[in-house]
């Protein structure tokens, strides 16, 4: 979009009045350009952690903190979630629009026909330790992606990008299920073409050579619906690891690699298999103002993990979906009293009363419930996180594609405070 500034911010220090320019987008709050500020004040901009700061411009998915809402394409999430499916998301996330009967009846058979790996790559798994983490199993067999799909690299062709982003998008849940498989010793389960995205999934997670297996309807519409509640999220921390990859030339599926890396982290989508084991932890409602009052204390490192976000300062809109179909999906598999769906709502119903959680605007975030319907599913904690990055690569494509068709995107590279030593020379080992 060409931005153009009807008003102006100016900024006055040391006899330099400098004129920022500001814009307004379609949603959300002005923002202040200070790409000539260091050229014309002699100054850097500060803001660790980017708590202030728009890294780029995009038309995929809204955010707005205050309200809770998440927007994709303009389509709030609750109703994508209610009346769409994942592979419907992930061509609005796409191309921007939702697509007709015919452009689904197209799209939905380019994705189920790249789903198997290249037959080489059963052996990649095969050098990792079986209680490998199956993150750190994706991680690599994601960026080892590369070297087995040399034709659709060249960032510069769009074709080529297009070809990719499918590959990805439709190889991703074979690469998360024969992680899975190589974890528990289980033969790999090849992708089957007459399934839906998440039935397949399912299908090659659960599913073993010696019998017949039939995927629940129930389970594969809650876990298509997570795949929904997970594909994209605007700038977050893994996106923005993506972007930064992308932004050097990187090929496709080493900037995917490094998102994968990225989500890992317990704060970022590690959240859900730590929220899960926390919950596990806490056992029973009795010993929840144990685990309150610790994550309240300064002086201890434990946080109430699913709780909090960057961004939200109201409730997640994702979480709320996650728990209407935690609800349902326990009820509809006739796992009743679940304890740990238990704990969770009674934590939660603490936390929004403690006067700690409300003056800092902390609320379930999307991994709070999110772990009790994978662990109902009957995946192991440690299958959470493979499950949202499975999920974050159709938008993580989506940005990258649009970070390399924008026209004025260059390299990133921030600056810095350097508070360390001055200038000093050399001193031989005898004389220090
Ligand atoms: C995801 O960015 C995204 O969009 C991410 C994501 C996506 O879809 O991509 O939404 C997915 O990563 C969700 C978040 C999952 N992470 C967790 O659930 C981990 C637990 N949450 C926290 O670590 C924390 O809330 C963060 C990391 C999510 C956000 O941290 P911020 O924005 O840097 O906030 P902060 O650390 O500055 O906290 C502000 C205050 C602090 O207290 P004070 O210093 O002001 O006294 O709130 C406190 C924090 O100590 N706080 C918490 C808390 N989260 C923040 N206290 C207890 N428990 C928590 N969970």
């Amino acid at each position: 979009m060409v931005l153009d500034s009807k008003k102006s911010a100016q900024l006055n220090f040391d006899d330099q009045e400098i004129d920022l320019p500001i814009f307004s987008p379609n949603l959300g709050p002005d923002v202040v350009d200070i790409r000539k500020l260091y050229a014309q004040g002699d100054v850097f901009t500060y803001d660790p952690g980017f708590t202030s700061t728009a890294s780029c411009e995009s038309a995929i998915t809204f955010i707005d903190g205050d309200k809770g809402e998440l927007l994709y394409r303009g389509y709030p999430i609750d109703q994508l979630a209610e009346k769409s499916h994942f592979l419907e998301v992930c061509y609005l996330l796409l191309y921007g629009e939702l697509p007709t009967a015919a452009q689904l009846d197209e799209f939905v058979p380019r994705v189920t026909r790249h789903t198997m790996l290249h037959e080489q790559m059963a052996y990649f798994y095969r050098g990792f330790r079986r209680d490998a983490h199956p993150m750190s199993i994706i991680c690599g067999v994601q960026g080892a992606m590369s070297s087995f799909y040399h034709d659709s690299t060249d960032i510069n062709d769009p074709w080529q990008r297009e070809v990719a982003s499918i590959r990805m998008i439709a190889k991703m849940p074979t690469v998360a299920a024969w992680a899975y498989k190589y974890s528990i010793g289980q033969p790999f389960i090849y992708p089957r073409n007459d399934l839906d995205y998440a039935s397949n999934f399912l299908h090659m997670c659960f599913a073993v050579p010696a019998e017949e297996y039939n995927v629940d309807p129930i389970v594969s519409r809650a876990m298509d619906r997570i795949f929904t509640l997970h594909a994209d999220h605007e700038q977050n921390a893994s996106t923005s690891t993506v972007r930064l990859a992308g932004s050097s030339g990187a090929n496709p599926f080493a900037c995917i690699a490094a998102g994968i890396a990225c989500l890992w982290g317990p704060a970022h989508g590690g959240a859900n298999e730590a929220a899960l084991n926390m919950l596990r932890e806490i056992g029973t409602v009795d010993r929840i103002p144990e685990y309150i009052a610790r994550a309240k204390d300064k002086d201890d490192p434990f946080r109430l993990m699913g709780f909090g976000h960057r961004v939200y300062k109201n409730f997640d809109p994702r979480a709320k979906v996650m728990k209407e179909s935690a609800d349902e999906v326990l009820g509809l598999l006739g796992i009743e009293d679940n304890p740990t769906l238990q704990v969770a709502m009674e934590l939660e119903r603490i936390a929004l009363s403690d006067p700690y959680f409300i003056e800092r605007k902390l609320y379930p975030n999307v991994d709070f419930y999110s772990g009790i319907i994978l662990d109902a599913i009957g995946f192991p904690t440690s299958m959470f996180t493979p499950i949202f990055a499975l999920a974050r690569t159709v938008g993580w494509i989506a940005q990258w594609k649009e970070m390399i068709a924008d026209p004025t995107q260059k390299i990133g590279r921030p600056r810095q405070l350097y508070t360390g030593a001055k200038h000093r020379n050399y001193t031989d080992v005898e004389n220090r």
